[in-house]
C-alpha cells in the first residue's frame, strides 16, 4: 500500500489530562472479522471497523479475489461472504506494513487451488515468514519465500492441505491464526499447541462465525491445544469491534503516569489475552478501574484511571506475549517511574515492524533517559524529572511513534516525532484523540502535524 509522504508530530509537556474518550475499532479483530466474515457463506455486517491502512490492505486483497464488501462508512462493512471459494487475483496482494495481513492470508492461501503472491513494504519485506512457511509446507502448499528468514515476496501454490500436529516454537497469535486458517481447508484434523498464551482472537471468531475449535489445556503445564477439523464451513454473523485495547494502552499509561490524571476509556476491547498492562500499572503502583460489561464473544467495557507516581517493575517470561504490542510505551512509562523497569523474554520486538528494542533504546536516550539493552530486552533507568522534549524519528514504526509522543507530554519544552505517516496503519485519528484529552501549558493544541499527508 503506497504511503502519504512523510509528517511530523510536535508534542509539548502536558499540564492535565483526562476526561472520556473511545478509540478506533481493535486491529486485530478488524482484520478477522472481515477475513472470516468474507470465507463464511451469507451476509454479515460489521460495525466498529479500524479503517487503518493495516486492516484496509486486508479488506482490499479479500476484494481482489472476488469478495464484494461495501462500505456505507468507514467503520461499518456488508461483506457478502463467497463460502470459502476465493478466486485467484490478477495482481500481487499487498500486505503494506501489516504482518497479521500477510501472515493469516498466507494461511487461506495455502488451501486454495491456485497461485498467488503476497508482497508488502520495506519493513514488512524484511520480517521472518520462515514461521509460517515451514508448517505450510509440511501441511502440504508450495510457496517460495526470500533467502534464509524466507522473507516476502511469498509466492503460494494452494493445494489439498493435510492437518498436522504442531506445537508453536514461538508465542505468535499471526502463527497460530495461520495455520488454524489452513486447518479449516485441510484433510483431517489441525492441532495447533502453544506453551505460552498468545491472544485468542481466532478461536473466538471461529466460534462466533460457527466453527468453534477444540480447545484443551493440558493441567500439567498449561499448555494449549486448539483443534480445527477440516472442511468446518464459517456461517455469516454481524460482529461489532470493540475499541482497540493497543491504541487505548497510550492513554491509559500516560493517564496512569500523571499525578492528578482521571481519564475514562469506553467501549473497550478487554479480552484477558490482550490487557497485561494493567497487570504491569498496578504493579507499578498505578489506580484503574476495570469493568466489563459483556463478555459474550469479545469481552468489551470501560477503564477508568487516576493519575499518581509510579514505580519501576520487572515485566518477562509469560507475560510478554500479552503486552507484546504495549512494551514500547511501557518502556516509555519505565522513563517516568522511579528505579528500574526491566523487560525480558522480549526477542519478538526485534523483528516487529522495526526492531523496537534498538529503537525505543535510541529514542530514549535521546531525551535523556538512561536505558541498558540487552538482547531480548532493555532495562529503563527511571526518574523521570530531567527529561527534556527531543526530536526523535519513528523508525517508520506506529507504536514507536505513539510512544514517542506520549514521553513528550511528560518532558520539558518541545518534543518532535518525524517520520509519523506511519501512525495511520492502526490509529488514524491519534493526534484528534491527543487534543482531546491533553491541555497544555503554553495554551492551544499541543500535538499537530505538520507536512502533507
Ligand atoms: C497480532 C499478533 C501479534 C501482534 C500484532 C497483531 C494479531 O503479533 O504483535 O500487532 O493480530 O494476531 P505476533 O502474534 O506475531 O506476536
Amino acid at each position: 500500500m503506497s504511503r502519504p509522504p512523510a509528517s511530523t508530530l510536535t508534542v509539548r509537556q502536558a499540564r492535565s489530562f483526562g476526561g472520556e474518550i473511545s478509540v478506533p475499532g481493535d486491529k486485530s479483530l478488524s482484520h478477522r472479522a472481515v477475513l472470516f466474515s468474507a470465507l463464511a457463506d451469507g451476509t454479515t455486517v460489521i460495525t466498529g471497523f479500524l479503517p487503518g491502512e493495516d486492516c484496509v490492505c486486508t479488506m482490499r486483497a479479500l476484494q481482489a479475489m472476488g469478495c464484494v464488501i461495501e462500505a456505507d462508512s468507514k467503520t461499518r462493512l456488508i461483506v457478502h461472504g463467497i463460502d470459502g471459494k476465493l478466486q485467484p487475483p490478477l495482481e500481487p496482494l499487498d500486505c503494506g506494513n501489516s504482518g497479521t495481513a500477510m501472515r493469516l492470508m498466507a494461511g487461506v492461501l495455502a488451501g486454495q487451488p491456485f497461485t498467488s503472491r503476497l508482497i508488502g513494504d520495506a519493513s514488512l519485506s524484511s520480517r521472518p515468514m520462515k514461521r509460517i512457511v515451514d508448517p505450510l509446507r509440511q501441511m502440504g502448499a508450495q510457496i517460495k519465500g526470500q533467502g534464509e528468514k524466507q522473507t516476502a515476496p511469498l509466492e503460494i501454490t494452494g493445494g489439498p492441505l493435510t492437518g498436522i500436529e504442531y506445537t508453536l516454537p514461538v508465542a505468535s497469535a499471526q502463527l497460530k491464526s495461520c495455520l488454524l486458517l489452513a486447518g479449516l481447508f485441510a484433510n483431517g484434523t489441525t492441532s495447533i499447541t502453544e506453551k505460552t498464551p498468545s491472544r485468542d482472537h481466532t478461536e473466538r471468531l471461529l466460534a462466533h462465525f460457527h466453527a468453534p475449535p477444540v480447545i484443551d489445556v493440558n493441567p500439567d503445564d498449561q499448555s494449549k491445544t486448539i483443534r480445527v477439523r477440516g472442511g468446518s464451513r464459517l456461517h455469516a454473523r454481524d460482529f461489532n469491534v470493540p475499541g482497540d485495547f493497543s491504541s487505548a494502552a497510550f492513554w491509559i499509561a500516560a493517564a496512569a503516569a500523571m499525578p492528578g490524571a482521571d481519564l475514562t476509556i469506553t467501549n473497550l476491547g478487554l479480552n484477558g489475552t490482550r490487557t497485561g498492562l494493567l497487570s504491569v500499572l498496578l504493579r507499578m503502583g498505578a489506580q484503574i478501574h476495570e469493568s466489563i460489561s459483556d463478555s459474550s464473544c469479545e469481552p468489551f467495557g470501560n477503564v477508568r484511571v487516576y493519575g499518581r507516581k509510579l514505580r519501576g517493575t520487572k515485566i518477562a517470561g509469560a507475560e510478554i506475549a500479552n503486552v507484546i504490542d504495549e512494551l514500547p510505551i511501557i518502556a516509555v512509562i519505565g522513563a517516568i517511574a522511579d528505579g528500574d523497569t526491566e523487560i525480558r523474554d522480549a526477542h519478538e520486538l526485534r523483528v516487529k515492524e522495526t526492531d523496537r528494542i534498538a529503537a525505543m533504546a535510541t529514542n530514549l536516550r535521546a531525551f535523556g533517559v538512561a536505558v541498558t539493552e540487552h538482547d531480548d530486552g532493555m532495562t529503563v533507568h527511571g526518574g523521570g524529572e530531567k527529561l527534556t522534549g527531543a526530536k526523535v524519528g519513528s523508525f517508520g514504526d506506529h507504536r514507536i511513534a505513539m510512544a514517542c509522543a506520549v514521553l513528550g507530554l511528560f518532558a520539558k519544552g518541545e518534543t518532535t516525532v518525524s517520520e509519523t505517516a506511519c501512525i495511520a496503519t492502526s490509529y488514524p485519528t491519534f493526534q484528534d484523540d491527543l487534543n482531546k484529552i491533553a491541555t497544555f501549558s503554553e495554551g492551544g493544541l499541543g500535538g499537530w502535524l505538520s507536512g502533507d499527508r
